[in-house]
């Protein structure tokens, strides 16, 4: 039996990939065999339009739950009796410092933080990191792009090993396959970019 595996998907900046990454993962650790939850805590948004739920993933739209609990103040009692007793579980929080990122953050065995590599992007987190030190830091929406390339220099000179190997492309894949309600894994399964997500959950369970 696998023990449980809670990951908690976090960062202050809005667009970063934080529902995005969610999906994507829920359908490469389903592929392996995995049985996931997907909860929504981001009273915002839904990713239930990005990834319809099958056998092995099991997507919960908490976000109104999360709020309330938030301004009840039992938001992480809550939220631990709501994981699932084993398997995998993945949190998608709002872009705030919330309550609701902070309860993700305490009940989470591993937490993630995308990363897009503007300028904005970059100060924001900064604040992340402070949120939440031990996140392994996820650097998404990557192209060939001179400032690109130096902005993830200049972020694994100062992150060092908190930031993860594995980029995520920006790549209109991505935006075709949440379209589709599918995982990239499920949508384009032998492209770079599926094997791009795979080596990152990878990296995410057992780096
Ligand atoms: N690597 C990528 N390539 C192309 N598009 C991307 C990529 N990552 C995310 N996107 C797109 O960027 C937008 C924002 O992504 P997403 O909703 O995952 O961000 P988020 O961090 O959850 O935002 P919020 O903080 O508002 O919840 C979406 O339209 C998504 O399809
Ligand atoms: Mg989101």
């Amino acid at each position: 039996m696998i023990k449980r595996v809670v990951v908690a998907v976090v960062g202050l900046k809005g667009g970063a990939g934080k529902s995005t990454l969610s999906a994507n993962l829920a359908g490469v650790f389903a592929e392996s065999g995995h049985s996931v939850t997907l909860l929504d805590m981001d009273p915002q948004a839904s990713i239930g339009g990005l990834v319809r739920g099958s056998d092995r993933i099991s997507v919960l739209g908490y976000g109104a739950q999360a709020e309330l609990h938030a301004q009840q103040g039992d938001i992480t009692e809550w939220l631990a009796a709501q994981l699932p007793a084993d398997g995998l579980a993945i949190l998608d929080t709002p872009p705030t410092l919330s309550r609701i990122a902070r309860a993700a953050i305490s009940v989470a065995t591993r937490v993630i933080a995308p990363t897009r590599l503007g300028q904005q992007d970059l100060d924001a987190l900064l604040s992340t990191m402070e949120m939440a030190p031990g996140a392994l830091i996820i650097i998404n929406g990557m192209t060939r792009a001179r400032l690109h390339r130096d902005s993830v220099a200049a972020l694994r000179a100062h992150f060092g090993r908190a930031v993860a190997s594995q980029e995520i492309a920006q790549s209109i894949t991505i935006e075709e396959a949440m379209a589709a309600g599918l995982p990239v894994v499920a949508y384009r399964k032998k492209s770079a970019l599926a094997g791009a997500f795979r080596a990152l959950g990878g990296e995410i369970l057992h780096g």
